[in-house]
C-alpha cells in the first residue's frame, strides 16, 4: 500500500520546517525535550466545528449532539477546550468520570458506557446524575437496579445494541459483530428492554449502539442506523419510549492511505436517514474520539543511533511502543517525517524504539533523510496515543504540550523516573 503524508489542520511544513500552528517543532522539541506529544487546539477546535455545524438544523434547532469519547485522548487540557466548545463527554471509567467532573462539565452532559462497570463506577456515575448509563448486559441492568435502589433513586439508561454489522475495519476495534463482547444481542434487545421496563428503579432513556473505530465508509453505520430505528418502532408498539439515539463514534482519519468521509458530510448522512425515517424527533447523540483529536497531535522523538543491521538499516529513536502503542498492537501506520528536513540522501529504515522486544517498532521501510540527534515527528498521534502509553521497562510516559496560535503551554509534565516507584515497597530483610 502506498502511504503519503495525510493533509492535517494545524501542523504544516514551511521551506522544510514543520510547525504546530505558529510554534515551531523544534522549539518545543528544545524547550521540552524528547519523547513529546504535540497538540494543536486550532486542529481540535476545527474538527469539532466540522461535527457541531452538521447538528444544527437551518432554522437553529440542534438535531444532535457530541458527546467527546474520552478514552481517546484525556488529557485535561483536551477535555477543557471541548468543553468551552459545547461538547458532552462520553465515559468508559470512573477515572474518566473523575476527569470530566475535574474540568466542570456538567454530569447531564455524559454518557457512561462499557462491559465491565464496577459497582462503585455505577454509584459514582448515578450519585453525580450522568445523562446515561449505557447498559450492556443484563445482568447489569439488575445490578444498576439495586444500586439505583439502594441510592433511593431511578437510573437513567439505555441498551446498547449489538447490531451485528461488520465496520471494516481492524478486529481488536471492531466492536458490532457479534462475536464481539459489547452491547446487547440484537435478537434479546426487545425482551431486554421490555424486563428493564418492569424494573423500578431504570428509567429508559434511550438506545445505544457503536459498531467499532477507524472506519472509513458510511455504509456500516447506515445498516446500524437501521436496524436501531426498527427497534425503536417496535418499542413504540410496545409503549416503551425512547429520548435519545446514540450513535456511538468510530469516523476514521487518514493516516496516510485511508479516505474517510468528510465529517460534516458523514454527519448529514446519518441525521438525515435519522429525518427520512421519521426519528427527527428523537435527539441525537455521537461519540466521536479519534476523528476529533487523532490528526491534532504529533510525537517528537530524536534519533539515538543509525545502526545497519544484515538485512535492515535502523533508525533507533527515543520514543517506544510504551509511547505509542498502535504500531505494535494493531500493525498501524503513522507517518514520520523529520522536523526539519535533512542534507544527504534518504535511506530505508524501520524506525524503532529502545524497549526489548522486536515488537517494538514506530514506522516500517521508511525513506529517511537523518542524522543522529535529528527529530522526527510521527504525526496522526493525538487519539490514543498517550492515553494508551505504558511505563514498560521503567520508562517515564512523555510530556504533552498544547499550542495555541503562537503560545505552547505544557499541559503535563514528563513522567519522572522516581514517581514510577513511588508507590512501591520492598518487603525488607527476612
Ligand atoms: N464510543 C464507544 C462506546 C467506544 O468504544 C469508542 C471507542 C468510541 C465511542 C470512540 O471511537 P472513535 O471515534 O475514537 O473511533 N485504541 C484503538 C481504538 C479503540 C477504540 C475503542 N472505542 C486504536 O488505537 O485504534
Amino acid at each position: 500500500m502506498t502511504h503519503s503524508i495525510p493533509s492535517l489542520t494545524g501542523f504544516t511544513e514551511h521551506h522544510g520546517e514543520w510547525f504546530a500552528e505558529g510554534v515551531s517543532l523544534s522549539a518545543l522539541a528544545n524547550q521540552y525535550g524528547t519523547p513529546l506529544y504535540v497538540y494543536s487546539k486550532h486542529a481540535i477546535c476545527t474538527a469539532y466545528r466540522a461535527y457541531d455545524v452538521a447538528c444544527i438544523r437551518a432554522n437553529g434547532s440542534r438535531r444532535a449532539r457530541i458527546h467527546y469519547a474520552v478514552k481517546a485522548n484525556s488529557n485535561l487540557a483536551v477535555l477543557d477546550e471541548l468543553k468551552q466548545l459545547g461538547a458532552g463527554f462520553d465515559l468508559v471509567s470512573g477515572g474518566e468520570l473523575a476527569r470530566a467532573l475535574h474540568v466542570g462539565a456538567d454530569p447531564k452532559s455524559m454518557v457512561f458506557a462499557g462491559v465491565g462497570k464496577s459497582s462503585d463506577e455505577i454509584k459514582f456515575a448515578l450519585s453525580v446524575g450522568v445523562k446515561c448509563i449505557n447498559v450492556e448486559s443484563i445482568p447489569e441492568l439488575q445490578r444498576i437496579n439495586s444500586i439505583a435502589k439502594s441510592l433511593g433513586l431511578r437510573a437513567p439508561v439505555s441498551l446498547r445494541v449489538n447490531p451485528d454489522v461488520d465496520a471494516q475495519t481492524h478486529p481488536y476495534i471492531s466492536t458490532g459483530l457479534k462475536d464481539n463482547k459489547f452491547g446487547i444481542a440484537y435478537f434479546e434487545v426487545l425482551k431486554t428492554y421490555r424486563e428493564a421496563a418492569l424494573l423500578p428503579h431504570i428509567d429508559i432513556v434511550g438506545i445505544d449502539c457503536h459498531i467499532g473505530s477507524q472506519i472509513t465508509s458510511t455504509s456500516p453505520y447506515l445498516d446500524a442506523l437501521d436496524k436501531v430505528l426498527d427497534l425503536i418502532d417496535q418499542l413504540k408498539r410496545d409503549g416503551i419510549v425512547i429520548h435519545h439515539l446514540d450513535l456511538g463514534g468510530g469516523l476514521g482519519i487518514d493516516y496516510g492511505s485511508d479516505a474517510p468521509p468528510d465529517i460534516t458530510e458523514f454527519t448529514n448522512t446519518l441525521l438525515n436517514r435519522v429525518d427520512e425515517r421519521g426519528f427527527g424527533h428523537l435527539d441525537v447523540i455521537l461519540e466521536p474520539g479519534r476523528s476529533l483529536v487523532g490528526n491534532a497531535g504529533v510525537l517528537l522523538t530524536q534519533v539515538e543511533y543509525l545502526k545497519t543491521g544484515a538485512d535492515k538499516n535502523f533508525c533507533i529513536v527515543n520514543a517506544a511502543m510504551n509511547d505509542l502503542m498502535r504500531p505494535a498492537l494493531y500493525d498501524a501506520y503513522h507517518a514520520i517525517v523529520p522536523i526539519k528536513s535533512g542534507i544527504g540522501k534518504a535511506i530505508t529504515y524501520d524506525v524503532v524504539g529502545p524497549v526489548c522486544e522486536s515488537g517494538d517498532w514506530l514506522g516500517k521501510d521508511r525513506a529517511l533523510a537523518v542524522q543522529e540527534g535529528d527529530v522526527l515527528a510521527i504525526l496522526s498521534a493525538g487519539a490514543y496515543g498517550f492515553v494508551m502509553a505504558s511505563n514498560y521497562n521503567t520508562r517515564g510516559r512523555p510530556a504533552e504540550v498544547m499550542v495555541d496560535g503562537d503560545q505552547a503551554y505544557l499541559v503535563r509534565e514528563r513522567e519522572s523516573v522516581n514517581s514510577l516507584f513511588a508507590n512501591e515497597r520492598t518487603i525488607g530483610p527476612s
